[in-house]
């Protein structure tokens, strides 16, 4: 199908932490384009890639076999350049010089703040939500959630098999360094005795060491403790709770493999659809804009608008969380 848009060539981007379903984000972009009669460019390692021209043409045998693949075949990056005037004027100019006038920048609110200045200076951006974080406010849903809470919880799961048989105390700690999505998720999946949560942790560890004790009493084999990365110090804190309550207490640091993986099935679709949606936008002759999913449907929203918003941990969930956990506020 040819394009009547403006829009010639759209050079594809990952930035950011990666996050399993990035690559059917990827792929769905390329596909969509070509389709469309755009030519797709991927840009290697972010920002980055902008600044020292790393820049492949991408067919859509480049995709073929992605779709099940965890990480970002382009790669990803952290780029302190692209926060200096220089440098994103540097990058709009490489977007200029390879003929991009259109950008789809997959990560998160970073990586969408450098979008916003690309936008200002004349190359058309689109972001696509990519963050095992779910912290991105204008979208109920981020690209590589889904699978992080499940491989999280796995794990999880596993820790409390072998925590039970010992009768010990488990601290775990999950990504999220300023968002504690992924704990407050996994609290509830793996039927936590304790969450501890960036947004909401007191540090009162009194009140931990009295709800282990108090279990321990009731007879409870185990005490599994969810601790956000916002938080850590998870073996320290297994230190003191050892001492304090006379039990066992091991923390166990999931790190990495959280973001790693073959994305699940709803990574997968979502992260199609708002690839292929991204593209789509561009073509349509917008910019500045970012894709999101709110209230069942796939929507866009004005990047400084989006930028603009602030999400909250939602109380209901949080609330409900702590009356599942057993014995906690009693
Ligand atoms: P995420 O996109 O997951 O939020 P970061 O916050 O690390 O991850 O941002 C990714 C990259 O986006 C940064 O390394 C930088 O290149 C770019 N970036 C972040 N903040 C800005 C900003 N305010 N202006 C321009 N570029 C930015
Ligand atoms: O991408 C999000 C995230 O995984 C956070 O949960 C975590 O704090 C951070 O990235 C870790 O990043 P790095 O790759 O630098 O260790």
């Amino acid at each position: 199908m040819a394009t009547t848009s403006k829009v010639k060539t759209i050079g594809v981007l990952t930035s950011g932490g990666d996050a399993p379903g990035m690559n059917a984000a990827i792929r769905a972009a390329v596909r969509r384009g070509l389709q469309q009669g755009v030519q797709m460019k991927g840009i290697l390692k972010g920002y980055d890639g902008l600044m020292n021209e790393e820049i492949i043409d991408m067919t859509a045998r480049d995709v073929s076999d992605t779709i099940e693949r965890g990480g970002t075949i382009l790669y990803t990056a952290r780029c302190a350049e692209m926060r200096t005037p220089e440098g994103q004027k540097r990058a709009a100019e490489t977007c200029r010089k390879y003929g991009i006038d259109g950008l789809v920048v997959i990560g998160g609110d970073g990586s969408f703040a450098g979008a916003q200045k690309l936008a200002a200076l004349g190359i058309n951006t689109v972001g696509v939500p990519g963050t095992i974080d779910l912290d991105i406010a204008c979208t109920e849903y981020t690209i590589g959630f889904d699978t992080a809470v499940n491989t999280a919880m796995e794990a999880i799961d596993k820790v409390r098999d072998t925590s039970t048989s010992h009768e010990r105390c488990s601290i775990i700690e999950v990504m999220g360094r300023n968002a504690g999505y992924i704990a407050l998720w996994c609290g509830i999946a793996n039927g936590a005795e304790d969450i501890l949560l960036p947004e909401k942790y007191d540090y009162d560890e009194q009140k931990i060491i009295n709800n282990i004790i108090e279990n321990r009493k009731k007879g409870k084999k185990h005490h599994i403790i969810i601790n956000a990365e916002g938080i850590g110090h998870s073996t320290s804190m297994a230190r003191r709770i050892e001492a304090a309550t006379g039990i066992e207490t091991r923390a166990t640091i999931l790190g990495h493999m959280q973001r790693g993986g073959s994305p699940t099935c709803k990574d997968r679709v979502y992260a199609s659809i708002m690839g292929a949606y991204a593209v789509d936008l561009l073509i349509a002759g917008k910019s500045d804009r970012v894709v999101a999913y709110h209230n069942g449907e796939y929507v866009d929203y004005d990047i400084d608008e989006a930028l603009s918003m602030k999400k909250t941990l939602p109380e209901y969930q949080w609330e409900i969380a702590k009356a599942l956990s057993y014995n906690y506020n009693k």
